[in-house]
């Protein structure tokens, strides 16, 4: 059964604009099907930030697509005006960041921020949207700064702002690395949950071979900007090849991430 890929990315190259032989992103291809949940490992400055920018068409002026296409059902998007970019975001591309600080307006109010560029939306969709990421009082939550709430709260919001519009693609970078252990779970599980609920694909990085266990259905392993590892989650995970993904799994909780595998087998 081959549904049409969401997302296929082929053979991407990203590079410094003033320094082009730099292969920061190198031939990198993977292609993401509706609902799929995919994993992106790999060692600090291998390229998965980087990856993740270039699908959302936001990366750094001062770096460029130099090889490759990024294809979303069908279409490039290499070659798509800003406008039409833009559209695409604001409908169909979401992305949850690392620090939710930086990523949100601390002088606008969250309802406001949720509601912000997308079509359509009412304040009860506000409402609902953050009582389903979990806020107690969604009415006053609606109303508050971003300085006002916790680090906790504050990723949830983003997931909020990131999930209103129903995209079929999450794309998660490290969205918990910032957040204490129980709390990180909590966040983990709701972008499980809400992802699920509307069918929208999820790329996600991290460092966690337990959370890729239980979250991803394939994962794929950068190092140096290249992906050199790609498979089923169960398949990598327990039989890794490259000696990257080898040091990565006997340095993580190995027995940990076996037994989740086990258990979302059954
Ligand atoms: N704006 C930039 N200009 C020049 N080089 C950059 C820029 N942004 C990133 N790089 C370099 O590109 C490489 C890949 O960076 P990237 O942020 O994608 O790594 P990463 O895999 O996300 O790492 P981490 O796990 O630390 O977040 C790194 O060597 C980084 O130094
Ligand atoms: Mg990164």
């Amino acid at each position: 059964m081959q549904q049409t890929p969401l997302l296929s990315v082929d053979n991407l190259v990203v590079t410094p604009r003033n320094d082009p032989s730099l292969r920061l992103v190198n031939d990198v291809s993977f292609q993401i099907r509706p609902g799929e949940r995919v994993a992106l490992v790999g060692e600090s400055g291998s390229g998965k930030s980087l990856t993740c920018f270039s699908v959302m068409g936001l990366l750094d002026p001062a770096l460029e697509v130099t090889g490759g296409d990024i294809v979303w059902q069908g279409r490039s998007t290499v070659g798509m005006t800003p406008a039409e970019h833009r559209r695409l975001l604001r409908t169909e591309l979401s992305m949850v960041y690392q620090e939710p600080l930086t990523a949100l307006n601390p002088l606008m109010n969250l309802g406001r921020q949720i509601r912000e560029g997308v079509p359509g939306v009412r304040d009860e969709d506000v409402l609902r949207i953050l009582s389903e990421v979990g806020m107690r009082d969604p009415q006053r939550v609606a109303k508050a700064m971003p300085h006002e709430l916790s680090g906790g709260m504050r990723q949830r919001a983003m997931i909020a702002m990131a999930m209103i519009k129903q995209p079929r693609l999450l794309i998660a970078d490290e969205p918990t690395t910032a957040l204490d252990v129980t709390i990180e779970y909590q966040v983990l599980k709701l972008m499980y949950e809400l992802t699920h609920r509307m069918n929208t694909a999820l790329l996600f990085v991290t460092h966690d071979l337990g959370v890729v266990a239980r979250l991803a259905d394939r994962v794929l392993v950068m190092y140096l900007g290249e992906v050199v590892e790609e498979g089923e989650t169960a398949d990598v995970l327990s039989a890794p090849v490259h000696p990257y993904t080898k040091r990565l799994l006997a340095a993580s909780s190995l027995a940990t991430a076996r037994t989740l595998v086990l258990e979302e087998e059954d």
